[in-house]
């Protein structure tokens, strides 16, 4: 994915946007994605769905994941996700699961990010909870757990929830896990993570070597919870077609950018007439190719960088403006 649309006029026409980064446990049978993501786009009589795209699909093949960008209005947002949920829980089935990405569920992850400002978290937290309790009440067998704001009252973030459902290590234990709603979980679909929060921005960036300790170090510097650590950005290192990615979840963080740090200002936005911004990508590769460098590593090829909140809505407005619903095969047009 590049980023590109500095040109495109971000015109405010009243939509009250919702966006979707679904996460599914598969890559490898690029026709399955496509029909998970096509099913969020018709409801169940094959009628095309009001004011919905999908963006982009990013499929991963090492990972044997792919993220599936859609963008609804708030009136048909639960509907469109909870179609490709319940697409991908027919296609995919996690017994038979490989790839060297953690994943819990053939749904492995579900959060809904408020794209404008007339669109509240809270809002997103309402259709997460719909979501959540669709899947398990239409696809017997599935749950979840919830993260972010949809996690009333604690609101435990994405990778503390993780941690606590042994996401992290190589088999999780199924049986001992108390899901948040739904029955304990199966083999076939695992668990699935569903939460609200605002906007999350990929930005990953791939070191010249296989040396897996190298990732991990350069990770633990960079996250948000170390000394110098950048705010709102959860890292992990994961071996990548032959190297190691650092592939960082970059959060938004509320109020005015950090006053210490130098270089390009971060990019600033309003949900609920409050003030957020968030680490822009460069200022991450910068970091990581310092902290990599003061490992004697260098960077290999361009960072890797997802949709930023504002990338996203200017390319919904192009999209739903354009009665356009499979946008990702667009995609490459709009972007060259
Ligand atoms: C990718 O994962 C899916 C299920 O999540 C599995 O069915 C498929 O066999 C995997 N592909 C490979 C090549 O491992
Ligand atoms: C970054 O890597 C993560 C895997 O940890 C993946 O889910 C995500 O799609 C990647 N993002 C981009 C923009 O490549």
């Amino acid at each position: 994915m590049v980023s590109c649309c500095r040109n495109m006029a971000s015109r405010t026409s009243g939509r009250r946007l919702v966006a979707c980064l679904l996460n599914v446990s598969e890559a490898r049978r690029k026709d399955l994605v496509e029909n998970v993501a096509k099913a969020a786009l018709c409801d169940a009589d094959g009628v095309r769905r009001e004011e919905t795209t999908v963006l982009n699909i990013f499929n991963d093949h090492d990972y044997n994941r792919s993220v599936i960008t859609i963008v609804a209005s708030m009136a048909s947002i639960r509907d469109a996700v909870l179609s490709a949920c319940q697409k991908a829980c027919a296609l995919i089935d996690m017994c038979a699961h490989s790839g060297v990405h953690p994943c819990m569920g053939a749904v492995d992850l579900v959060p809904l990010y408020p794209l404008g400002e007339d669109v509240g978290v809270e809002d997103c937290v309402q259709q997460a909870l719909a979501v959540a309790h669709g899947l398990t009440e239409t696809v017997p067998g599935t749950s979840a757990f919830l993260f972010g704001w949809a996690d009333s009252p604690l609101q435990r973030g994405l990778a503390q929830r993780r941690k606590e459902m042994g996401w992290f290590r190589k088999t999780p234990d199924l049986q001992d896990l108390r899901p948040d709603v739904g029955p304990a979980p199966q083999k076939r679909y695992g668990l699935t993570g569903v939460g609200a929060s605002p906007y999350v921005m990929n930005c990953n960036v791939t070191i010249d070597s296989q040396d897996l300790s190298v990732g991990r170090s350069v990770a633990a510097a960079l996250r948000e919870s170390s000394p110098g650590g950048l705010p709102g950005v959860q890292v992990l290192a994961l071996p990548h077609g032959g190297a190691v990615e650092i592939a960082c979840n970059v959060e938004s963080v509320a109020g005015a950018p950090p006053a210490h740090l130098t270089g390009e200002p971060w990019p600033s936005f309003v949900i609920d007439g409050q003030p957020y911004c968030h680490a822009p990508a460069s200022l991450i590769t910068a970091r990581v190719a310092e902290l990599a460098g003061g490992r004697g590593v260098g960077l290999k090829g361009t960072a890797l960088v997802g949709f930023t909140p504002r990338e996203c809505r200017a390319l919904a407005e192009l999209a739903l403006s354009g009665g356009v619903g499979e946008f990702w095969k667009e995609q490459r047009r709009v972007h060259m």
